[in-house]
């Protein structure tokens, strides 16, 4: 699939089949998280692939932090969104693997937005491998409420969680999100 087609096809995903995905699949998905750019080269990253029960255990874990979502989504969502938004928190989407990212954790602000970008890029390389694929994810910050508990549950509590994605077949065709019309300055052309 050419890299355009992979850009403006991907969506997130918030309902999944039940099917699995061949270990070989999800490897070229996770090669190619690992070919993103990082900072001064330091590949600052972990990723953890999750199904069967430990996945289960994880998403239980995860569900925890809609509490916390909640208000928010009360300010912007129907009633009808902001069901289907907490069920989504609680079960995924009914994706049969969860891929959680890790990066190095760095109280210097300079270090940690460097960190936090290089996993920035291999989280975007996953979702477009992933598209390629024929999968489909959602890109996942909201789980960050319970950063601590997952990071715990990881045996990674030296590390920063920065986002966590379901991976599977998409269950149903999301709607297209569209994009708004931002400045973009041609300087000098
Ligand atoms: C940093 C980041 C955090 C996100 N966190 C969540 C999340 O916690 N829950 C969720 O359902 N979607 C989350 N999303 C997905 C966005 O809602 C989605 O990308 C946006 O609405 C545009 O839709 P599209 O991805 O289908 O184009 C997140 C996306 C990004 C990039």
């Amino acid at each position: 699939m050419d890299v355009y087609e992979a850009i403006k096809n991907r969506r997130s995903h918030r309902l999944y089949k039940p099917d699995a995905i061949s270990r070989e699949v999800l490897a070229r998905v996770i090669e190619a998280g690992l070919w993103a750019p990082s900072g001064t080269n330091l590949q600052p990253w972990e990723i953890t692939v999750m199904s069967g029960s430990i996945r289960d255990q994880f998403v239980s874990l995860c569900a925890k932090s809609i509490d916390h979502v909640m208000p928010l989504l009360k300010k912007l969502f129907s009633e009808k969104q902001q069901k289907f938004t907490a069920q989504f928190f609680k079960n995924l989407g009914g994706a049969p693997v969860v891929i959680a990212v890790t990066v190095w954790r760095e109280e210097d602000p300079f270090y940690r937005l460097n960190m936090i970008q290089s996993g920035a890029a291999l989280m975007q390389n996953l979702l477009l491998a992933a598209e390629a694929e024929g999968l489909g994810t959602c890109w996942m910050t909201g789980v960050l409420y319970v950063e601590n508990e997952l990071l715990s549950f990881l045996g990674k509590e030296d590390r920063q969680l920065l986002a966590i994605t379901p991976i599977g077949y998409p269950g149903k065709t999301p709607p297209v999100v569209p994009r708004k019309d931002r400045e973009v300055r041609w300087l000098g052309f």
